[in-house]
C-alpha cells in the first residue's frame, strides 16, 4: 500500500471520537465505525483506506479485512453513485422482494453487484434490516431506508435519483 494516503482531518476527528467511546484496550471496537467513516469519504474501501485504517488504530490489516469482509455495508470495490441494497433474505422474498429485485434489475439493465455504465447505480442484496414487516425494502447508500417498494415506489426513487 501507498503509505502516504491518508483521510480527511474531519473524517479523523470523527475516528478519534469513536475511539474515544471505548477503553484504550478496546480500540478495536471503533473499527467498524472507522470504516464507515473511511468508506463515506472515499466511497468504497480500497487496500490502501483498509491499511490506513489499521494502521490508525493500531491494528494487523487482515483483522480490518475481515470487517470490511463480514460485513456488506462495506464497499470493497468502487460502486456507483447511488448503491441501491434490496434485502432478499426470506422473509422478505416471501412478501415480494424477489419480484422487486427483478424490476430493478430490469429498470436499471443491472445484475446484482454490477454499476449501471454512467455509474450513477450500483445494485446489491442485502441482508435483513430489521424491516421485514415493511418488505419490499431498500436501502439507499447504506444510510436511507425506502419500505413497501411497489413497482411504481421502484420507478419513483430510481427516477429521482437519476436526476440527482
Ligand atoms: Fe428483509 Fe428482514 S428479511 S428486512
Amino acid at each position: 500500500g501507498n503509505r502516504s494516503m491518508t483521510l480527511s482531518s474531519s473524517s479523523l476527528e470523527k475516528i478519534d471520537r469513536e475511539v474515544a467511546k471505548y477503553p484504550p484496550d478496546w480500540k478495536q471496537s471503533a473499527v467498524m465505525a472507522a470504516l464507515v467513516i473511511a468508506q463515506d469519504e472515499k466511497g468504497w474501501l480500497s487496500t490502501e483506506t483498509m491499511d490506513f485504517v489499521a494502521r490508525y488504530l493500531g491494528m494487523p490489516p487482515v483483522a480490518v479485512y475481515e470487517v470490511a469482509t463480514f460485513y456488506n455495508m462495506y464497499n470493497r470495490e468502487p460502486t456507483g453513485k447511488y448503491k441501491i441494497t434490496v434485502c432478499t433474505c426470506l422473509p422478505c422474498g416471501l412478501q415480494g422482494a424477489l419480484d422487486a429485485a427483478d424490476h430493478l434489475r430490469k429498470k436499471l439493465g443491472i445484475g446484482f453487484n454490477e454499476t449501471t455504465p454512467d455509474g450513477h447505480f450500483t445494485l446489491k442484496e442485502g441482508e435483513c434490516m430489521g424491516a421485514c414487516a415493511m418488505a419490499p425494502v431498500v436501502l439507499v447508500n447504506n444510510k436511507k431506508m425506502h419500505d413497501y417498494m411497489t413497482h411504481d415506489k421502484l420507478d419513483q426513487l430510481i427516477d429521482e435519483l437519476g436526476r440527482k
